[in-house]
């Protein structure tokens, strides 16, 4: 069969890590999909920035849009970030052109998912986007293929490593918010603008994706009730510690006789639970089917090689010849869900 051809949109953390694993797993990839996957071209703002790989096969286009139009590539990999500006004409260049499209950007699903997945639809193309919520967790997957025989009665977790490393540091450590927040900078575990970490939008932006395949309904962000862990003190920590309680920057959705709920906000969860023992930046996803019951997700929420995996997986799946609606059934057959909170009760 004829090579599956990339563009590559982003060589940052998980730009790279695709290149790492498009070059070490070639073999591996090729008896998988009967194909060879391989990237023709790349983009990046700096030509000059030396990469930590070798990227000297690849064309080179520093406008994503351009690549995203190139007759020699299939699939369009969309690891840039935003939700306006590049990120957003590529990838809607990408489907006009006829590409196929993978992204690990939730802000940019949240935000024009359901836009992006009828243009797709109509140009027979398909999105994935399994990086963008939970990292290397596979839970997209587990939610639109593994589940797809279940009515989904709850989606709940911790989505966002970042909050959850601060959390979990001022619990063990004893330290306020302020220090802990500034080791994270140093860490570099911050997003460049912090507020999309610590404000519970980042995990916003993960719960709406989730919201909308278990629901069938569209994406809706903006009816998130959000709120970040900003006002989390050491004092609320340690007297959740006293009740035998732990804080946690928790998302829930579930669809009510209100309509759909969607809540990402600080609570308290028992010190001893699964989600009260979670620590560092990991991510834990719980997914709750009338048939199947409950079944827990955890792993890596963030990094190169477990966000790489995803967009891989994604990529694998296309070359399998996987053709699945972006939120699981037809974009114009999502329904526009009611919000509980602004629902008459
Ligand atoms: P980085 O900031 O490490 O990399 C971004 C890349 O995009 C860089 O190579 C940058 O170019 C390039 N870029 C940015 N703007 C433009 C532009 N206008 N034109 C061309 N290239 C551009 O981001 P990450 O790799 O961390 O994240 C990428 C995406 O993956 C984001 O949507 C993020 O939310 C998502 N994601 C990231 C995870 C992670 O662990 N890092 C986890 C899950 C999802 P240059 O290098 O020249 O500056
Ligand atoms: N800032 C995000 C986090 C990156 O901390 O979880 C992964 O989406």
């Amino acid at each position: 069969a004829a090579p599956l051809r990339l563009g590559l949109a982003g060589l940052g953390t998980v730009g790279i890590g695709v290149v790492k694993i498009v070059q070490a797993q070639a073999d591996l990839i090729t008896a998988r999909t009967g194909r060879a996957v391989t990237i023709s071209a790349v983009s990046a703002r700096d030509p000059q920035k030396n990469r930590d790989a070798d990227l000297s096969a690849y064309a080179w286009e520093t406008d994503p849009v351009a690549l995203a139009r190139r007759p020699d590539i299939d699939v369009f990999v969309e690891v840039m970030g935003g939700h306006d500006g590049p990120a957003k004409a590529a990838t809607e260049a990408a489907l006009a052109a006829g590409k196929d499209v993978v992204t690990a950007n939730k802000a940019l699903l949240a935000h024009h998912g359901q836009a992006l997945a009828e243009a797709a639809e109509a140009q027979g193309r398909v999105i994935r986007f399994e990086a963008a919520v939970a990292g290397g967790i596979p839970v997209i997957k587990a939610l639109t293929e593994g589940l797809a025989g279940n009515r989904m009665k709850r989606v709940m977790g911790v989505m966002n490593g970042t909050c959850n490393y601060i959390l979990t540091r001022m619990q063990s450590a004893g330290l306020p918010y302020d220090t802990v927040f500034e080791e994270a900078r140093q860490l570099g575990y911050l997003e460049a603008d912090p507020n999309l970490d610590v404000g519970g939008i980042d995990a916003g932006h993960k719960l709406s994706l989730l919201a909308a395949i278990a629901f069938g309904t569209r994406v809706s962000f903006d009816a998130v009730e959000l709120e970040g862990i900003g006002n989390v003190s050491i004092d609320d920590i340690r007297l959740a510690e006293d009740m035998g309680y732990r804080i946690k920057l928790l998302g829930v959705a579930q669809m009510t006789g209100r309509g759909l709920e969607q809540r990402m906000t600080p609570c308290l969860v028992p010190s001893a639970s699964p989600l009260g023992q979670l620590q560092g930046g990991t991510n834990m996803v719980v997914l709750e089917g009338d048939s199947v019951g409950q079944i827990v997700l955890r792993g890596p929420g963030a990094g190169m090689g477990p966000t790489a995996s995803a967009v891989m997986a994604d990529v694998i799946d296309i070359a399998r010849g996987l053709r699945l609606p972006t939120f699981g059934i037809p974009a114009t057959q999502l329904a526009q869900p009611t919000a509980a909170s602004s629902a008459t009760p």
